[in-house]
């Protein structure tokens, strides 16, 4: 299939570029395309056919569901149906953070095909605030299906080149509005009820953008993992358990300095927060090439942004093994560590 790339100037006139991707999608054939947080692979969340295409393409197994984006309320009340006990909830958190980087776990309505949800009866929601996705929901005037726009497992694309990469030759239409602002997939949380509480339990399936300190105002944060069994998260967080956003070189995540000493011989390749005095790894090893995440004063968020490029870039590189160094666990940082561990537990495989 001839993959066909086209720029979409997110300061400009978005109508022309939304109307083409419309009528792609329209004929039940995906479209890539640029959400604050990464590339996505989008199709007509209401078509079955649509929704396969996307698996197809990606590789992605049947039992890892996909994220519908949104526009407006009324698409919001085609997907889903808001029990009463939480709808204040919701409208809160849809004052606060929509559009942009927060996804929401929700019962589904029947709308909803099956295969996208994977069988579960819940969906998981957003309304993304990415100018160029706002023009292709709009032209398109439906929900769409989108997942990250890479092959499963591999790391997600924050530029059109690495969708290119990804899935060029396996999709008609990639549209390039230029870097992802975020860098991360967005946060999804899954909201649960407490009778006679102040507040509601937010569980965080998947940290992301919008953070625990964000989040914290409205709701209880839990975290996965804590008192929860792998049986509980596999159910509630399909998709959230495997290894995932992996390179092909091995990475491994160093939390303590004390914990690598570099083999003889071996060509490894350092990931680094800013890369100062501070950090104790710049000396720990004859580095092959050294990727600093936050070479300016943007900390955590830059460095999101740069995470998946350097990653990626890094795999491209003739080296054996990828270090990378902890971050610290607070804000952007946990969805960050949470990225690194999951790529360290995927690497090194040819195949994914
Ligand atoms: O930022 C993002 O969320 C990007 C952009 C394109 O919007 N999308 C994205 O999709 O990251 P994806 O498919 O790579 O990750 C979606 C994850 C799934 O792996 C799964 O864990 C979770 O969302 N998910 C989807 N539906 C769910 C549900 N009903 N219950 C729990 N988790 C769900
Ligand atoms: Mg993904």
């Amino acid at each position: 299939m001839h993959t066909e790339t086209i720029y979409a100037d997110s300061t400009g006139d978005l109508r022309a570029v939304g109307e083409k991707a419309a009528d792609v999608l329209r004929s039940g054939q995906p479209v890539a395309l640029p959400a604050e947080t990464v590339y996505g692979l989008a199709a007509d969340a209401l078509n079955p056919e649509a929704v396969a295409r996307v698996f197809e393409a990606k590789g992605r197994p049947a039992h890892d569901p996909l994220i519908v984006h949104i526009a407006n309320r009324d698409q919001l009340r085609q997907v889903a149906d808001v029990p009463e006990e939480i709808e204040d909830v919701l409208k809160q958190l849809r004052q606060e953070f929509w559009p942009g980087a927060l996804t929401i776990v929700l019962p589904k309505t029947d709308a909803v095909p099956d295969s996208v949800t994977s069988g579960l009866p819940t969906v998981a929601v957003r309304m993304p605030a990415d100018p160029v996705f706002r023009a292709v929901l709009k032209a398109f005037g439906g929900p769409l299906a989108a997942p990250s726009a890479n092959r499963f497992g591999r790391i997600s694309p924050t530029s059109a080149a690495a969708v290119e990469e990804e899935l060029g030759g396996r999709i008609p239409l990639i549209i390039d509005g230029g870097a992802s602002k975020e860098g991360v997939e967005s946060t999804i949380i899954k909201i649960e009820h407490v009778p006679n509480a102040t507040k509601p339990n937010f569980h965080i399936l998947r940290p992301g953008p919008v953070t625990i300190e964000m989040l914290k105002p409205i709701g209880r944060c839990k975290l996965p993992g804590k008192n929860r069994s792998a049986e509980q998260i596999k159910v509630e967080a399909p998709g959230q358990l495997d290894a995932h956003y992996a390179p092909r070189t091995p990475l491994r995540l160093i939390e303590d300095p004390a914990d690598f000493t570099p083999e003889e011989g071996k060509r490894y390749a350092l990931l680094t927060l800013d890369g100062g005095k501070k950090s104790k790894m710049m000396d720990a090893a004859d580095w092959e090439v050294i990727e600093i995440l936050s070479p300016g004063a943007g900390k955590l968020p830059e460095a999101a942004v740069r995470f998946y490029h350097l990653l990626r870039k890094l795999d491209g590189m003739d080296v054996d093994e990828i270090i990378a160094e902890a971050v610290p666990t607070h804000g952007l940082g946990i969805a960050l560590m949470d990225r690194m561990r999951r790529a360290a537990v995927g690497s090194g495989s040819a195949e994914g």
